[in-house]
């Protein structure tokens, strides 16, 4: 059912979600605000800014007049409230759902979603108001709505997202069975890290004591903790912020007594570490190079060390990546074998997120 540009007072409404009828439809038998066509438009905004229009149902259009679907009796200043049978929608997708609410401004096309708090990409809705916030709670189905901004390109990668509806940024935001708790207007979180995270819980660490040193919120070793089986997780950071979100984090995954956090700088705080660990995450981006020796020194004898790096594609392609990092951990006095590379994500053009593991045994 197509409606040329223009010619139609529902065309926002219409071209989205309009569709030829199917037989076999759901009806239904509901609350109905009838207007004459000519005033439709008015009144479909009205019961829509008071949120009361159903948009799980077609609206009616039948002898000059719509009958727009409502969820409650409300009271209208014209046009009448009758009861008729509706026909029901296919369940419409997040980014339809913001269309119909906001028909007039242009729409990010992607966001993150964090327990009930929207993080919207830095140039969405630049003339957004309380509203605009409000709609976008409607149609995303959550409470709270946050605005991201430029990550700080400092060690502790800050978020600074900016906070447009809701009193606070704590989320707790639950991923592959594993509650991650951070308040998402000081501290970023990757979700494009999934896989990472994921795999992470999937290793075998069982009664692995493990040193974390760029813990974070816990991207890691939450998961090594709840799901690899891992002893203990050493986890190292200086960042406040992540430490409350990770304590948080540690108390809402029942894991606090496997878990001590040494607060501060690792190449200060690692040195109490030495020689304890069966396996270490190097989880820092773009480069964790400066802490390559400081993991080989928390190693026992022999153990595993988790590389992450952003590497170019061409050094990947051409193996030099691997090799030469393999170098760097002998030339520290071991033996290293290659046990994985995984490509977790692309950080910029030809650019990827990699994590090397690689096996350490000291000479
Ligand atoms: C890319 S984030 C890693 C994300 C982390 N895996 C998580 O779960 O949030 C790097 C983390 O390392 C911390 N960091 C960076 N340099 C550090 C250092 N020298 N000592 C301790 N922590 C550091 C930052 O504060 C940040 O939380």
């Amino acid at each position: 059912m197509a409606f040329p540009e223009g010619e139609d007072a529902l065309l926002t409404y219409n071209r989205i979600y309009d569709r030829p009828p199917v037989g076999g439809q759901r009806m239904e038998r509901k609350v109905g605000w009838e207007v004459p066509s000519d005033e439709a438009e008015r009144a479909r905004r009205i019961a829509l800014n008071a949120g009361v229009l159903d948009y799980g149902f077609h609206p009616i259009h039948q002898q000059g007049k719509v009958i727009w679907p409502l969820n409650e009796m409300v009271n209208v200043l014209f046009g009448e409230i009758i009861q008729s049978n509706f026909e029901a929608r296919i369940e419409l997708n997040p980014h339809q759902r913001l269309a119909v609410e906001l028909p007039d401004v242009e729409l990010p096309t992607k966001w993150e979603l964090l327990d009930d708090l929207v993080l919207l990409p830095s140039d969405s809705f630049p003339n957004g108001n309380d509203d605009t916030w409000k709609a976008v709670c409607r149609a995303l189905k959550v409470e709270r709505v946050g605005r991201g901004a430029e990550i700080d390109s400092g060690p502790m990668r800050q978020s600074r997202a900016e906070i447009l509806l809701g009193s606070h940024g704590w989320v707790n935001h639950k991923e592959n069975g594993i509650r991650y708790v951070f308040d998402a207007s000081k501290v970023m979180f990757s979700s494009g890290n999934i896989t990472e995270r994921r795999r992470m819980g999937d290793i075998n660490a069982a009664g692995d004591v493990v040193v974390d040193l760029f813990a974070g919120i816990g991207y890691y070793t939450l998961p090594i903790l709840v799901n690899a089986g891992a002893l203990v997780v050493h986890a190292c950071e200086m960042n406040p912020d992540s430490i409350d979100g990770l304590t948080k984090g540690l108390v809402a995954n029942m894991v606090m007594s496997r878990c001590h956090i040494h607060q501060g700088d690792n190449r200060q705080t690692a040195s109490k570490l030495e020689g304890i660990a069966d396996r270490v995450l190097l989880g820092l981006l773009p480069s964790s190079t400066y802490a390559w020796e400081l993991a080989f020194n928390c190693l026992k004898e022999e153990g595993i060390i988790h590389v992450h790096m952003n590497v170019e594609q061409q050094e990947l392609d051409d193996g030099t990546f691997v090799k030469e990092t393999l170098k760097s951990f002998e030339e520290m006095g071991s033996e290293v074998k290659l046990l994985h590379l995984e490509d977790v994500k692309s950080y910029a053009p030809r650019v990827r997120h990699v994590v090397l593991d690689i096996e350490v045994r000291k000479l």
